[in-house]
């Protein structure tokens, strides 16, 4: 999987190659990343990145002929890569669409500064809108590195075990299960009995009837799009009666 950014900065990235799962996805391989730097491309001595937006107001706007050379050339080497723009206007991300993601070959993300880029650079280059949330950081630099960690973590061999995406929150549909590890008591508070039970079936029944009520709990939304067989509705109507009173 190759991954072109286009970022005015490129040293943020390196954050990236420090963490272990991330880190090791571009140390092995199964991950590329090639920054370009629109500041690289300028003419001018001042070497000018940004402009007043037509129209007036408060703001600039990335300037046009640098961010446009960087995205040609980014394209004329990563030639099975779409074009996608962070930005708080895009399609919420959600793990569907970060699956989707891992299954292309490549992709050019722009990372947006200022008042973000010029709309015919949107119009001519940009196949994909992508925003982390509505909410509005100053630039894409973030945003990009979310996708990126989020869509590493899935490609084959990354995780240092198989299965650990696969009981991840959304991956499923559900809420992931609550975790424990040792001690067996912290702070007067015990490890739920089942999990030292050894019985293997047990265990995972209740997970997933945790699973299930975290689920209807936090993210009722979650469920009703998902929908449930009749075993995981037996599971989930047993949690409700147990925890009616504990809300
Ligand atoms: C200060 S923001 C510009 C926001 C823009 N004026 C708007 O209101 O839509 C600068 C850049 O940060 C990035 N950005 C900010 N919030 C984002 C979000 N929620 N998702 C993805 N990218 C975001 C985009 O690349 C954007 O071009």
């Amino acid at each position: 999987m190759r991954f072109d950014v286009i970022s005015l900065f490129p040293d943020l990235f390196q954050i990236l190659t420090w963490q272990g799962v991330v880190g090791r996805a571009l140390e092995r391989g199964s991950a590329e990343l090639h920054l370009w730097n629109p500041r690289d491309y300028t003419q001018d001595p001042h070497r000018t990145v940004d402009d007043r937006p037509y129209g007036g107001g408060p703001g600039m706007v990335m300037k046009v002929e640098p961010l446009q050379a960087a995205i040609e050339d980014a394209k004329a080497v990563a030639l099975h890569s779409k074009v996608a723009y962070l930005t708080p206007q895009g399609r919420p991300l959600v793990q569907d669409t970060i699956a989707e993601i891992a299954a292309a070959p490549g992709w050019i993300l722009i990372a947006g500064r200022y008042e973000g880029i010029d709309e015919r650079l949107v119009e001519r280059y940009v196949d994909e809108e992508w925003s982390i949330g509505d909410y509005v950081v100053t630039g894409g630099e973030l945003p990009a590195m979310v996708v990126m960690d989020a869509v590493m973590r899935l490609l084959p061999g990354t995780l240092g075990h198989q299965d650990s995406a696969r009981t991840d929150s959304y991956v499923d549909g559900l809420l992931d299960f609550p975790h424990y590890t040792r001690p067996e008591t912290v702070s007067g508070a015990r490890v739920p009995p089942v999990l030292l039970s050894g019985d293997h079936q047990a265990i995972a029944r209740w997970r997933l009837q945790q699973a299930l009520g975290r689920t209807w709990r936090r993210r009722p939304d979650l469920l009703e799009r998902r929908g449930l067989s009749s075993e995981e509705q037996a599971l989930l109507d047993e949690f409700m009666r147990t925890h009616r009173d504990t809300g």
